[in-house]
């Protein structure tokens, strides 16, 4: 076994679970769980640090951040390879994966010179009235197999500047990746003297249940299925902690008579077979208007057929194994349900059985019609898109809003009548809705999340630094009267 770890000063754990390659089937390490002492003593470790980090200011908080961006940019590849090992992505998007972790730290150091309340105008004589916004302690980020670093970064590199501290729980599936970055996290930590910012506790379930249920962790950033997270939800809202929710998408794009198909194309190709159909911003769905559809599906079918499966390591692969063999038996699963409900398999629709690993076919299914085809309503962690022939945008939109997801979503057209309306209110209803690009490969600078049993957080840009602090509104009087708000006399 190959000590994958070296090269950012971390070690292998002794004992413990056994973790498989998803493309050989062979080991690949062994993980250990954090014990429940060692998780309070970190939890402590962190709340200690707390006390002095919130009050160091916030472009010096930038610092370590600026730090950690560094250390990834040097060891770049070599996480991109651990990525690309653990999770099975292809090397293009494992380096994709840690150049989003980079962006994002840029992005935190930026904005620790740019976190900023509000002045508003008193009703009184003499008083500012404004709004300041606090750290707010201890997070905990609980990451799924399938971003196992860079969901971790968007939390925690803006929630280090926000002057909080950071408790991650990977994935049990990608261990050794969090052990790498945890490690880079540690050297930034002591050149900064700033350990404890950032704090490792692997493990699976069990340990993400004290993360829900410590009252020492006013935040808690979940990334995972809809099933978990509202199990978490509602723990967190027991105690009335907050929770921050990244939870199933099920995103579809709709391609209308004018669109541009060989963009649209390539669009769907990324959005449903990249990351082996992995990413929670995955396309899954296609609304396809009659006078276009089989002319689509021949380009699209005929761009399946080159696509090389393989080794993600492998230079010209384009589409890696599942993570698990349990992921294999969903996608099996998942297609012969849809042959059941109707479904005519165009592409694909088989595992790879003749070598080891989790590999599957990409696959293309149509359907009749949205209304009778339940198994397109969820989620498939595979590269399976189901197309469906609409009529016009109304009734691809009506198909496109009746899943219980709302993550991310896309039309492709060249009319801007159809584009606005996509954007309306009536349009789309996801958080991420996007006009000739795909559902996936989100840039950093934007708010990340969507809407019903998506969860409803917002990660990465914009504003979504607001989720880790608190706000204080603040009245301060600098006259020599006692003027009361709304008028009131008293005595
Ligand atoms: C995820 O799948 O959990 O937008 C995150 C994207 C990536 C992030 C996906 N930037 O596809």
């Amino acid at each position: 076994m190959r000590d994958f770890l070296r090269p950012f000063g971390a070690a292998l754990a002794e004992g413990g679970e056994t973790l498989l390659n998803p493309s050989t089937g062979q080991p690949l390490g062994r993980t250990r769980a954090t014990t429940r002492e060692s998780y309070d003593a970190t939890v402590e470790a962190a709340l200690r640090r707390f006390a002095e980090w919130r009050m160091r200011p916030a472009p010096k908080r930038g610092e370590l951040v600026r730090r950690l961006g560094e250390l990834l940019r040097e060891h770049q590849t070599a996480l991109a390879e651990l990525v690309s090992l653990e999770t099975g992505k292809i090397k293009a998007e494992g380096l994709g994966e840690v150049r989003e972790m980079i962006d994002i730290c840029e992005f935190a150091v930026g904005l620790s010179r740019q976190l900023h309340g509000l002045t508003i105008a008193s009703e009184r004589p003499r008083h500012r009235l404004m709004e300041q916004w606090h750290p707010l302690g201890a997070v905990g980020i609980v990451s799924a197999f399938n971003f196992p670093v860079a969901v971790w970064s968007w939390n925690a590199a803006l929630a280090a500047v926000c002057g909080d501290v950071c408790l991650w729980k990977p994935s049990p599936l990608t261990p050794l990746c969090s052990l790498a970055v945890q490690a880079l996290c540690d050297k930034a930590a002591k050149e900064h003297d700033a350990a404890g910012v950032f704090s490792l506790l692997p493990g699976g379930a069990e340990q993400g249940t004290w993360l829900a249920d410590d009252a020492r962790v006013p935040l808690l950033s979940f990334t995972g299925s809809t099933v978990v997270g509202k199990q978490v939800a509602t723990r967190v809202a027991g105690r009335l902690g907050r929770s921050l929710l990244e939870l199933g998408g099920n995103n579809g794009l709709i391609v209308l008579d004018d669109a541009d198909l060989d963009l649209a194309a390539r669009a769907i190709t990324f959005g449903a077979v990249g990351t082996a159909g992995q990413r929670c911003t995955s396309t899954r769905r296609i609304f396809v208007q009659k006078g276009v559809a089989m002319k689509l599906i021949e380009k699209l079918i005929s761009a399946w057929r080159t696509i090389k499966i393989g080794n993600p390591l492998e230079d010209g692969v384009l589409l890696g194994p599942l993570v698990t063999k349990a992921a294999v038996r969903r996608f099996e699963a998942a297609v012969a349900k849809a042959r059941e409900q109707g479904g005519e398999v165009r592409f694909g629709g088989h595992v790879l059985k003749n070598r080891p690993g989790n590999f599957v076919e990409p696959t293309l299914i149509l359907a009749k019609s949205h209304e009778r085809f339940p198994i397109a309503w969820e989620e498939t962690f595979a590269p399976i898109l189901y197309v469906f022939e609409i009529d016009d945008l109304g009734d691809a939109l009506k198909a496109h809003n009746a899943v219980s997801q709302g993550l991310s979503s896309a039309i492709f057209t060249d009319s801007l009548r159809a584009a606005e309306r996509f954007l309306s209110a009536e349009g789309s209803d996801c958080g991420i809705a996007n006009v000739n690009a795909g559902t996936s490969g989100a840039e950093i600078g934007g708010a990340f999340g969507g809407e019903k049993d998506t969860g409803g957080g917002r990660e990465s840009g914009s504003d979504a630094w607001k989720n880790y602090m608190r706000r204080q509104t603040s009245t301060i009087n600098f006259g020599r009267d006692l003027p009361l708000a709304q008028g009131i006399e008293f005595g």
